[in-house]
């Protein structure tokens, strides 16, 4: 089962309550949630307290991907501010297990992204502590960029990893998804998509939302 969360980064941040309801309408699985630091990348965005402001508008799931320095200083905002899932960048802390664990004691799903260049390797040990793997398939930052084509491969092979340890985790991309690319990560092992451009950008967002999640690609 595919899953969509549309990344509110492409919304028209003036009404973004609006703009997560039209996803909703439309049916989206998940509102993804783009966190930026200005020092994790090079772009900064919103906080714990936008987010805050958003959760009575929808009953979608917050996924809050933080793109952050010291993901675990911001923990106990983000729960608190009704995050569902939050993703912390196994880039951006020492102390990836800790984190997870002080995630998961609070109740919600934990997931880690990895950059494109960052190895695999990095999360082998933390495997069974994960409920979502997030791959970047873009360098993280900013939206509406390309879709690195190395990164199927890379896919697969965490796909792999999972099934040799019996672990069924959720596998989201996010960058670069659209009608051309969606096919290719559905069928390297990815189950959830983020976009933001592509969804936001089509004039029929129920029909764009649609495409993805059939992974069918554009001549289908
Ligand atoms: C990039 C963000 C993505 C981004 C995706 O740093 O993590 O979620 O919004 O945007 P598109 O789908 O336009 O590449
Ligand atoms: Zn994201």
């Amino acid at each position: 089962m595919i899953k969509i969360a549309p990344s509110i980064l492409s919304a028209d941040f003036s009404k973004l309550g609006e703009e997560i309801k039209k996803i909703e309408a439309a049916g989206a699985d998940w509102v993804h949630i783009d966190v930026m630091d200005g020092n994790f990348v090079p772009n900064l965005t919103f906080g714990a307290p936008v987010v805050k402001k958003l959760r009575p508008v929808t009953q979608l799931p917050f996924d809050c991907h933080l793109m952050v320095d010291h993901p675990e200083t911001y923990i106990d905002a983000f729960v608190e501010a009704g995050a569902d899932l939050i993703v912390v960048h196994a880039e951006a802390t020492k102390h990836l297990h800790r984190c997870l664990q002080a995630i998961h004691a609070h109740g919600i799903k934990a997931g880690v992204a990895l950059n494109p260049a960052t190895s695999l390797e990095t999360i082998r040990w933390v495997m069974p502590n994960v409920d979502l793997f997030l791959l970047m398939t873009v360098n993280p930052g900013y939206g509406g960029q390309s879709f690195i084509s190395t990164m199927p491969p890379k896919i697969s092979q965490l796909r792999h990893m999972l099934q040799a340890e019996g672990l069924t985790t959720d596998i989201e991309v996010d960058g670069g998804i659209n009608k051309k690319t969606a096919p290719l990560v559905i069928a390297a092992g990815a189950n959830v998509l983020v976009a933001g451009s592509y969804v936001y950008g089509a004039a029929d967002t129920k029909e764009a939302i649609a495409t993805l999640r059939s992974g069918l690609g554009e001549n289908c």
